[in-house]
């Protein structure tokens, strides 16, 4: 039921290009220069979104945070589910708030949902599980349709959910105005390409698991990324400390040098995302400063990228795209290092110890 793979884990992995073909499918509309999500909510009504979401689900949502306030100009506030049920967040009836979970079922975003729901918001809920409590509570459910998720580690739903995310943002930017009709087109088309992207970012397995043997004895990791990468590098975190066990920090890149540059030493690994992007050269001398001082660099780079090389250790290409969707490919590597670093250690991949995959108590 693994289907030749050693792990749920991995099999999962492997499957996201399909998993994202089934995310987009039929959705995107080029023609119409946007998408068909079948909601009923009215995307012209709403002037602030409110996130809610736990774990890599919030991840996802700090992504979908840069791409619905680039491309539909509303402003957007993300919160841990367990933070915002006791913030008395600001809520009224233009507040749209989405609850992202691949089980449907964590206690903590159904209750902080139930709260913004309570103080008048609209609600929808971006899910994995069909019919699950928190679809069942919404105004609305925009499922994912990435199918069973089995490793307690997600991989596959934090793909659908970015592309979910992504296409959330096209909804409401076309309804606002704030979309042009050329840039929809532009970028349902690069929305389009990302299940090849995502089998191409998938080649590099070899290659990040001889990065995994170098470092697997590390003691902490370090992930930096900016902007929309940031939250990458949270995921990347997240990852590796769930299935390998080794601490890992991540941090926004440019937040490195008021204190955790502290740490860097020669023992320390620190991943950057280095993609393509507005900020790309900002990184890049964020690199530098971790070379400087005898840090280790893994950067996570564009195809074709040849600076990255002459400051890294490791580089790792990834295939180009849209900057705002350079999470997407991005984030197969930092799950395959984690995958194989937890391999090598011996770890309980599927199962890693004091985890269940969902969390139904406060
Ligand atoms: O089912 P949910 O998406 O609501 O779950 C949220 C988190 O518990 C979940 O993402 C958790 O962080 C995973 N173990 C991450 O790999």
């Amino acid at each position: 039921e693994k289907g030749g793979h050693p792990h749920y884990m991995l099999k999962e992995i492997y499957e996201q290009p399909r998993v994202l073909e089934n995310t987009l499918g039929g959705r995107l509309h080029e023609e119409h220069a946007n998408v068909e999500l079948d909601l009923n909510l009215d995307p012209a009504r709403y002037d602030r979104v409110h996130v809610i979401a736990c774990g890599t689900a919030y991840y996802a949502g700090w992504v979908g945070k840069y791409l619905i306030e680039s491309l539909a100009r509303i402003p957007v506030e993300i919160d841990v589910a367990s933070e915002y049920r006791y913030r008395d967040p600001v809520v009224d009836g233009r507040t749209l708030a989405v609850a992202i979970s691949q089980s449907g079922e964590t206690i903590d975003t159904l209750e902080a949902l139930r709260e913004a729901k309570r103080k008048g918001a609209g609600t929808l809920g971006v899910i994995n599980a069909k019919g699950s409590s928190i679809t069942r509570e919404v105004d609305d459910t925009l499922y994912i349709h990435a199918g069973p998720e089995i490793g307690v580690a997600s991989t596959k739903a934090y793909m659908a959910m970015l592309g979910a995310m992504a296409m959330l943002a096209v909804w409401l930017g076309r309804a606002r105005g704030t979309l042009a009709e050329a840039d929809a087109k532009e970028f349902l088309g690069e929305l389009r390409k990302l299940p090849r992207l995502v089998e191409q970012a998938l080649e590099q397995r070899a290659h990040v698991a001889h990065i995994a043997e170098k470092y697997h004895q590390a003691a902490d990791y370090l992930f930096l990324g900016r902007h929309i990468q940031a939250p990458t590098a949270y995921e990347g975190a997240l990852k590796l400390k769930e299935i390998s066990y080794i601490h890992a920090e991540a941090y926004p890149a440019g937040e490195m040098k008021h204190g955790p540059i502290a740490l860097i030493d020669e023992r320390l690994p620190v991943v950057v995302l280095t993609t393509d992007s507005p900020f790309y050269e900002k990184t890049l001398s964020n690199i530098q400063e971790v070379r400087a001082r005898g840090g280790r660099v893994i950067a996570v780079a564009t195809e074709g990228d040849s600076e990255a090389r002459r400051f890294a250790q490791d580089v790792i290409y990834v295939p180009r795209t849209h900057h705002l969707l350079a999470p997407v490919v991005s984030v197969v590597p930092l799950q395959l290092l984690a995958y194989e670093t937890a391999v090598l250690l011996g770890r309980d991949v599927d199962q890693p110890r004091n985890l269940a995959k969902s969390v139904t108590v406060e």
